[in-house]
């Protein structure tokens, strides 16, 4: 591997759960993104670089080709849209649940619901698939809160155990989409970095694939009897 590659990561869960899968293909990051304050950090292999950066920017650094390849949530590249990026692999990593969520006792029938959330293309795309017209209010986190204190009817944000949703009185009302972080590759780097891209492609394929290397918190909790008893108090509730 002579040519050099740069890798985009999110900080975070993305970063913990992808170091097993880097270290299989044989990349170690030489500095500890959480304690460093350096944005570039270096490998064991002198022509691979880590840039840290937030986990909404990873697919705009890869399409315009600061990085070679990135890892990102399912989540963030619905909301990202387009088809600058080719997305080669379902690292299975960081899974979690894309969900219109709100109080227990809602019903999603309402003429207009007003819905708090980080992904205002991917909502609004769910909801005009679906002929409905939805006010939208763009918030940057902590999203379960705007039911509670009325700036929204629901929100949608990603679910995972369910937890957070519980603790705020919230359940999880329609599945939009099941999320886990994707290998994405800029499309020039494809075909002029062709062999050391593929060659990572290739043994990280090989450590999802293998037993052992993702850790037990990267795989899917299931919350599906959560979601079917919401479905039937729901359905039992819509009006004829
Ligand atoms: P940003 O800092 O850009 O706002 P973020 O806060 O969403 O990003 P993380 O919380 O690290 O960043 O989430 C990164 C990705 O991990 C998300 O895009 C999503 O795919 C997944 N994810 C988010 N929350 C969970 C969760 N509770 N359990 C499992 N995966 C999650
Ligand atoms: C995410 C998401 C939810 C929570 C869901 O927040 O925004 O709040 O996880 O997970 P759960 O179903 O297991 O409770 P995160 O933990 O990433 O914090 P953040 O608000 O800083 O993004």
């Amino acid at each position: 591997m002579n040519e050099t590659l740069t890798i985009a990561l999110a900080k975070g869960r993305i970063f913990k759960d992808a170091l097993p899968l880097l270290a299989h293909a044989g990349i170690v990051p030489v500095d500890d993104p959480e304690t460093s304050r350096k944005l570039i950090l270096d490998t064991n292999q002198p022509n691979i670089k880590l840039v840290v950066i937030r986990s909404s920017d990873v697919p705009t650094y890869v399409e315009y080709g600061a990085a070679d390849v990135g890892v990102a949530g399912k989540d963030v590249l619905m909301e990202y849209g387009g088809d600058g990026l080719y997305e080669p692999l379902d690292l299975k990593i960081a899974c979690c649940r894309l969900m219109l969520a709100g109080p227990v006792a809602f019903k999603n029938s309402e003429a207009r619901m007003r819905i708090a959330t980080k992904y205002v293309a991917t909502t609004r795309r769910y909801f005009a698939a679906q002929g409905k017209q939805v006010e939208i209010i763009k918030l940057y986190g902590s999203m379960e809160l705007a039911p509670l204190v009325g700036l929204s009817d629901c929100i949608v944000d990603v679910v995972d155990t369910g937890n957070t949703l519980k603790a705020n009185g919230l359940a999880p009302l329609e599945l939009i989409a099941n999320i886990s972080s994707r290998l994405i590759v800029n499309k020039a780097s494809m075909k002029m970095k062709h062999e050391v891209v593929h060659a990572l492609i290739a043994r990280i394929a090989e450590a999802v694939a293998a037993p052992g290397i993702l850790p037990p918190t990267a795989l899917t909790r299931p919350c599906a009897a959560e979601m079917k008893e919401q479905k039937r108090t729901n359905i039992a509730k819509t009006p004829k």
